[in-house]
């Protein structure tokens, strides 16, 4: 049996429901965007946290669509 490997892809932040396509084009319209801004707009960011790493890519790269970023595992016990 061949194991298939399938990546999955963040493309919003969960906890707001604001799709990153939607950052980006609030970005492109205002050049100087930080995380901050995003929370303040659409309040992303401020809840779990877990998109702040995808929104800072979405300012600086544009991608909208992000393969999930796993956590390197602590190998101290
Ligand atoms: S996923 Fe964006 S604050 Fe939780």
């Amino acid at each position: 049996m061949q194991h298939m490997k399938r990546t999955v892809m963040v493309e919003k932040c969960v906890c707001h429901d604001v799709p990153f396509q939607r950052i980006a084009a609030f970005a492109a319209d205002r050049p100087e965007t930080t995380l901050d801004c995003v929370r303040e707009a659409f309040g992303c960011g401020g809840s779990c946290g877990m998109c702040r790493q995808y929104i800072r890519r979405v300012l600086t790269t544009g991608e909208t669509s992000i393969p999930l970023i796993v956590p390197a595992q602590s190998t101290s016990q």
